[in-house]
């Protein structure tokens, strides 16, 4: 999808950027929606017609593979015990250690796995296009990597947002077949007027989805696992709203792409969000078009609601009274205390 993104530092890039409620203009060419205020990135001239392009390894410099690595290693960091099993078991056997992946490479390994392609492009492209590519089960990754004075903060998918936030999820054999359904659906969606809803969805699954993980709220959304703020920020935080997934709600929710998102909304598992999105929408669009839309943090009173995350606090807190009970000062200081009484 296109969309033009802007924002803070440590909001993370999706692909489908369409401010929610806004109407949708009606092209096929590159262009920006939203509050964006650059043209868009990438080199569309030497492209073939369904946008796709040949990775050039040889133009990627070594300072290129140096920030990738970084970049890797700081999201790695990061996500153990945060983000979702399923992204967990995949996401260091990808070679992604090394540099800038080889798409050949992976794809190898995608093929094998759930039968998904990655294939390269010069960046965002109009919807179509990236329905196409989705309902034939390949998925467009930005060829270019960030500068470094975007290291922290990219207003637009990049390489590595594509493939460590992305990839690692199309190894999933149910999450891999949402992903085609949402194709499909986005290339059914488009004679209906119904892409806003559809970009709704996508936003707050693909994008920015929480998932419960037994114990846990889990990340299974590429923008908040691509980020470096994000990721604690999604789970933890007081500020942002929980709640659990309801097709409906998702689809009248607008959504910020400019901050950190205000409301997340919690699948229970994969099979759970591909169940739900597969009855035909055709009926739901007609009903919802009816329908007021909710800003992004709108609280509703049949919401259900999920606590923040306490487990990086919990371990904060354990370390602290584990240091308290073995040697700290309250069993010091009592201990010399007795020596002085009479
Ligand atoms: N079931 C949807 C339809 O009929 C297609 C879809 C599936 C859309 C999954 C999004 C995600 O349009
Ligand atoms: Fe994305």
């Amino acid at each position: 999808m296109l969309g033009g993104m802007c924002g803070e530092p440590g909001a993370s890039p999706g692909r489908q950027a369409i401010p929610g409620g806004d109407p949708m203009p009606a092209s096929d060419a590159p262009a920006t929606y939203g509050a964006s205020t650059h043209g868009l990135r990438g080199d569309y001239a030497d492209m073939r017609p369904d946008y796709t392009v040949e990775q050039d390894y040889s133009t990627y410099s070594d300072a290129d593979h140096d920030r990738w690595k970084r970049l890797y290693g700081r999201q790695m960091r990061l996500v153990p015990g945060r983000a979702c099993t399923e992204f967990l078991r995949v996401v260091d056997t990808l070679g992604y250690d090394a540099g800038i992946p080889r798409f050949d490479e992976v794809n190898e390994r995608l093929d094998r796995a759930t039968g998904w392609q990655v294939v390269a492009v010069p960046g965002l492209l109009p919807e179509h296009v990236f329905f196409t590519h989705l309902a034939g089960r390949r998925f467009p990754v930005t060829v270019w990597l960030r500068e470094e004075q975007e290291f922290d903060y990219i207003v637009e998918p990049d390489v590595f947002h594509d493939f460590f936030g992305h990839v690692p999820l199309l190894f999933d054999p149910v999450f891999a077949d949402y992903m085609q359904a949402y194709g499909r659906g986005g290339q059914k969606a488009e004679g209906l007027h119904a892409l806003e809803y559809l970009a709704r969805l996508y936003w707050y699954t693909v994008e920015f989805g929480l998932i419960r993980n037994g114990d846990g709220l889990r990340i299974y959304g590429a923008g908040i696992l691509s980020s470096p703020s994000e990721v604690s920020y999604a789970l933890a935080s007081p500020a942002p709203r929980r709640i659990g997934f309801d097709l409906r709600r998702v689809m009248r929710t607008r959504y910020k792409i400019d901050s950190f998102q205000q409301t997340y909304f919690v699948i229970d598992d994969f099979g759970q969000l591909f169940r739900e999105t597969a009855p035909d929408f055709t009926p739901l669009y007609a009903e919802i078009a009816g329908l007021e839309t909710f800003p992004a943090d709108t609280l509703l009173p049949h919401d259900h609601v999920y606590e923040p995350s306490r487990s990086d606090d919990e371990h904060a807190f354990s370390r602290r009274r584990a240091r308290g009970l073995q040697a700290g000062p309250f069993r010091e200081r009592p201990a010399r205390r007795r020596k002085f009484r009479p």
